[in-house]
C-alpha cells in the first residue's frame, strides 16, 4: 500500500489531482461539483493555499489542533508531539488492520518487538480485532494516551507532528492559519 499520508506534499497533490479528475465527471443534484477535501500533513497557510489552488474545496487538519489549549488530550499527550523528532514518527499496522501513524515510545518499541499483553475485549470496535491473536487493545491504548498514560499508550499523529513546538489557544492558531493563507493567496491568487 502506498503510504500517501507520510509522503511529501507532492504525493498528496498527486492524489488530490487524481480525485479531482474523477469527481469532475459527476455532479451533485443541484449541479454543483462534489467537494474534495485534502488531508494529511497539511501544516500551515501556505499548504492550505496550495491545495485550494489545486481545486480542493477545503482541507482537514488534525495534528495542529492537538497542541491547543482547548484540545482535551492530556498535557503528556501534547508534550509527545512537542518533543517528537522526525525519526520518532512511524507507521504501525493497527490491530484492526489499519495503518496507524504514531510517535514511537517504549510502548511502541515493545509492540514492534512482538511483546503481547493479554486483554479482555471491552470495547468491541466497529472494525474489530481478533482479541486472542492481538498483542494489545487499540481502544485502551488510545484512551490511555489521551489520559496521559504512556507506559501503556502511544500518541497517534500526522506526518508533520514533529514540527509543532508549542501549545497555543485555538483562536491564535486559526488566526495564524488564516493570515498565512491570505498572504499566500495574495501572492498567487485562486
Ligand atoms: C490525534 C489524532 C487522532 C486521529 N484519529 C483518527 C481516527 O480515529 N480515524 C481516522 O480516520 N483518522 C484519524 N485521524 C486522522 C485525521 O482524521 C486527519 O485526516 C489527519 O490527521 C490529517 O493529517 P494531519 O494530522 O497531518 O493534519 C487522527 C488524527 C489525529 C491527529
Amino acid at each position: 500500500m502506498s503510504d500517501v499520508v507520510s509522503a511529501p506534499h507532492s504525493e498528496l497533490e498527486r492524489l488530490v489531482t487524481e480525485v479531482l479528475e474523477v469527481t469532475a465527471e459527476y455532479k451533485l443534484k443541484d449541479g454543483s461539483r462534489i467537494p474534495v477535501v485534502a488531508a494529511g500533513g497539511i501544516f500551515d497557510g501556505e499548504d492550505i493555499a496550495r491545495f485550494l489552488k489545486l481545486g480542493a474545496s477545503g482541507v482537514q487538519m488534525g495534528s495542529r489542533f492537538v497542541c491547543t489549549d482547548e484540545c482535551d488530550a492530556s498535557l503528556e499527550f501534547k508534550n509527545e508531539y512537542i518533543n517528537a523528532k522526525p525519526e520518532d514518527i512511524v507507521v504501525l499496522q493497527s490491530p484492526v488492520k489499519m495503518p496507524l501513524r504514531v510517535i514511537r515510545n517504549d510502548f511502541v518499541r515493545k509492540i514492534q518487538n512482538g511483546a503481547s499483553s493479554n486483554f479482555e475485549c471491552r470495547y468491541h470496535c466497529l472494525f474489530t480485532c481478533e482479541p486472542d491473536k492481538t498483542t494489545y487493545c487499540i481502544a485502551k491504548t488510545l484512551l490511555n494516551a489521551q489520559r496521559g498514560n504512556f507506559e501503556s499508550g502511544f500518541a497517534p499523529c500526522g506526518a508533520n507532528a514533529h514540527r509543532i513546538d508549542k501549545i497555543v489557544p485555538v483562536n491564535a492558531l486559526i488566526n495564524e492559519l488564516v493570515t498565512e493563507t491570505e498572504e499566500a493567496l495574495a501572492l498567487n491568487p485562486l
